[in-house]
């Protein structure tokens, strides 16, 4: 089949914030332990970091890593997680069912982070506690010295302050699973008097609001509305959670959730715009898709009740899950005007794109690669490609295209870089794109994924997905055409040629 793309600088959805490429580390299952975190692993360093496993992290790039949960942050107190380490108390963690025997905690995981080249995006407990302790963390990592808070940090060794930005206000308190799960109205107040603390003790930092748990949860969008009319003054973003499943063996509908999506993010932007309108406020909230991915595998695995970091959501991740993952991320830029954080939830083991063996090596999941070449490659602004394409009914879906595409323009490296996705199962896609104002830029890259069977995997015994590099498409008077494989993930990299 045939599509047409346009691409002009003047298509411009907005500039990329960095962070849209942020992933998670929660205290759950082996993300903390035995994933980044493994003293004497062989490739660990003198902190118990695993080598190995940084080398992955940098790979992908990622400059936010949201911490430390997620579920578990709802039943968490800090305080367990600093100071000396023979002096921490281990503790059940009710989200999970498990052992948190908290010899990680804040300082280790900022350290973690410098090591990583990344940030936190630091969470606060609002199920079981709520702005005193919130507050005093922001006291201890971000207060240089001469308080209680700030120089117990010191005592610990950690001299200059962690001066972390960006801080989540609770995670998913709509629902039934959260410890000290609370009503919209019971959440904005609680949000709105720890942000307003958390901010007065550093006026630096940004919140986020947790908006619901999923599109489906009974309360969304009233949810969001509620919360926001209270809290609307003191925080800066609010969050959107969203794992997609292919339980039903729907390939094409699976892959079709991108309209959904696609619709879940517009009807946030216009719930943060009602309440704006209604308060006729200048201030504008954006987004933060602190959670999404694809999630169903390991569904239900069981695990011994209680044991200290279990094997807990490990989704081996296949081919169609890797077309999944581009396509959801090429959605969430095709949003970067208001979307200014995202999190691939999450970085090792847990539902993730690098999967360790305890004790062993690790691998990049299918769904690395796509997630890579975004973070890697889609740097500076959005463009809309206006794309003109066959589409497909499905199941659940009529008239999905069947090119899932974002275009990214880097003005200071001079190269504009297409994204896409073919969905279709058996038919390749000759791709044109009319260049329109890109004088002298010609492609010098173009790599895919594509000739798997849609269920093939990446284990640690055998990793066959990758991408690999084809030859550059032709170019004639402008126009680029591209041939695109069936069922393929493509990245078309071009670069200004001075004549
Ligand atoms: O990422 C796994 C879990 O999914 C998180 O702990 C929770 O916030 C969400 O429901």
């Amino acid at each position: 089949m045939k599509a047409k793309m346009t691409l002009a600088r003047e298509f411009k959805i907005g500039d990329i914030d960095k962070r849209i490429y942020g992933s998670f580390i929660e205290h759950l299952g082996r993300a903390v332990y035995g994933g980044i975190y493994e003293p004497g692993h062989p490739t660990a360093d003198e902190n118990g970091f695993r080598g190995d496993v940084l080398e992955l992290v940098k790979k992908l790039n990622v400059p936010i890593v949201r911490y430390p949960g997620g579920n578990f942050v709802s039943g968490y107190n800090w305080e367990d997680g600093v100071g000396p380490v023979e002096k921490r108390p281990k503790k059940l963690d009710l989200a999970w069912g498990t052992t948190e025997p908290n010899t990680f905690g804040t300082n280790e995981f900022m350290k973690w982070c410098k090591k990583a080249d990344t940030e936190c995006m630091m969470a606060v407990n609002l199920g079981t506690r709520g702005a005193d302790e919130a507050r005093n963390l922001v006291e201890y990592c971000n207060h240089k010295s001469g308080t209680y808070w700030s120089d117990l940090r010191i005592s610990h060794g950690v001299k200059e302050p962690h001066n972390i930005k960006l801080w989540c206000l609770g995670n998913e308190m709509d629902g039934a699973w959260q410890m000290g799960a609370k009503t919209a109205v019971e959440y904005g107040r609680a949000a709105l008097e720890a942000s307003k603390v958390m901010k007065w003790t550093d006026p630096s930092i940004e919140t986020v609001l947790c908006g619901s748990s999923s599109r489906n949860s009974k309360t969304f969008g009233e949810w969001e509305v509620q919360s926001l009319d209270i809290a609307y003054d003191s925080v800066d973003y609010v969050s959107l959670h969203q794992y997609y499943d292919n339980k039903t063996d729907d390939v094409q509908s699976f892959l079709a959730k991108t309209l959904e999506l696609d619709e879940f993010i517009y009807s946030v932007i216009c719930a943060c715009d009602y309440v704006k309108a209604k308060k006729r406020s200048k201030k504008t909230i954006n987004l933060s898709f602190d959670e999404w991915n694809v999630w169903y595998h390991s569904n239900n695995a069981p695990f011994e009740k209680w044991s200290v970091a279990p094997p807990l959501l490990e989704d081996i991740y296949n081919f169609e899950d890797a077309l999944m993952v581009g396509s959801m991320l090429i959605t969430l830029l095709r949003h970067c005007d208001r979307i200014k954080v995202a999190c691939l939830a999450q970085l090792v083991n847990v539902i993730a794109p690098i999967f360790t063996k305890t004790g062993g090596g690790v691998v990049e999941q299918t769904i690395f690669y796509p997630f890579m070449h975004l973070s890697n490659y889609g740097r500076g602004s959005a463009l809309l490609p206006l794309i003109d394409c066959p589409k497909y009914d499905c199941r659940e879906f009529t008239d999905v295209p069947y090119l899932e595409a974002v275009a990214t323009y880097n003005e200071e490296q001079e190269e504009a870089v297409i994204f896409c996705v073919n969905k279709s199962l058996d038919e390749n896609v000759v791709l044109s794109v009319d260049l329109m104002d890109f004088d002298g830029y010609k492609p010098a890259e173009f790599i895919s994924m594509d000739g798997y069977d849609k269920k093939t995997e990446n284990t640690l015994a055998c990793a066959p997905v990758k991408p690999h590099k084809n030859e550059l498409p032709l170019m004639d008077g402008g126009v680029l055409t591209a041939n695109l494989k069936p069922f393929s993930w493509n990245v078309i990299r071009l670069k200004k040629v001075n004549a």
